[in-house]
């Protein structure tokens, strides 16, 4: 109980801190130990939105004034997953976010003689519609987009759109069933 309302506390200090730094956040959310490196500006956190302990909102790149990474209203980001977003990230409302999930918009050109990361940076935006649920250690690569409903099975990398009310496993992943629409 003493430890719920010292979390509450700290929660709370954390909201008015971000809120002071930029990060537009639309009411009462929970934040752990989290971490938003900067241009805060471009982060949109939901009401209702609960970050859990390690959690990082990276954004990357020129800060143009744009939203970069949007978080809907009710979702839960489990421990440790990170977003990095150098255009955009859009996560809808009442999704689940599995445990050591890294959703990036972004990748580095490859080509011969490039070191790694030396490469232009190449992006194109996420959008992950309302109530899904992305289970641990997912990956989210550029240019994804996830339908409403969908399941992305543990340790699944998704490369390709995945319809909505879809399960979609494994490594790229593929979709293995489709649910039944609200
Ligand atoms: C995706 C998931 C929800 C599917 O569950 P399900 O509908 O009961 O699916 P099934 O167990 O019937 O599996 C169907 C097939 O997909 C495969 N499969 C299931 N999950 C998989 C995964 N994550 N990666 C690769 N293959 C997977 C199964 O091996 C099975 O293959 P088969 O038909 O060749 O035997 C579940 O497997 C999963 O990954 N849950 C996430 C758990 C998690 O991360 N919890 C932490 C939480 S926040």
């Amino acid at each position: 109980m003493i430890l719920r309302v010292i979390q509450g506390v700290a929660s709370r200090g954390r909201a008015i801190m971000y809120r002071l730094l930029g990060v537009q956040i639309e009411g009462a959310c929970w934040l752990r130990a989290i971490e938003i490196p900067r241009h805060h500006r471009a982060v949109r956190i939901g009401v209702g939105v609960m970050l859990d302990r390690g959690t990082v909102l990276l954004v990357s790149g020129e800060a143009n004034g744009s939203e970069k990474i949007v978080l809907g209203r009710g979702t839960y980001v489990n421990r440790s997953t990170m977003i990095d977003a150098s255009e955009r990230v859009e996560i809808g409302e009442r999704c689940m976010i599995g445990p050591f999930c890294y959703i990036t918009d972004h990748d580095h050109a490859v080509g011969a003689g490039l070191d790694p990361g030396e490469g232009e940076l190449i992006s194109a935006p996420i959008r992950i519609g309302n109530r899904c649920w992305l289970g641990a250690h997912v990956s989210v690569l550029k240019g994804v987009s996830i339908g409403e409903g969908s399941v992305i099975g543990a340790g699944s990398v998704v490369t390709k759109p995945v319809p909505a009310n879809s399960v979609a496993v494994g490594n790229p992943a593929r979709v293995i069933k489709t649910l039944p629409s609200k």
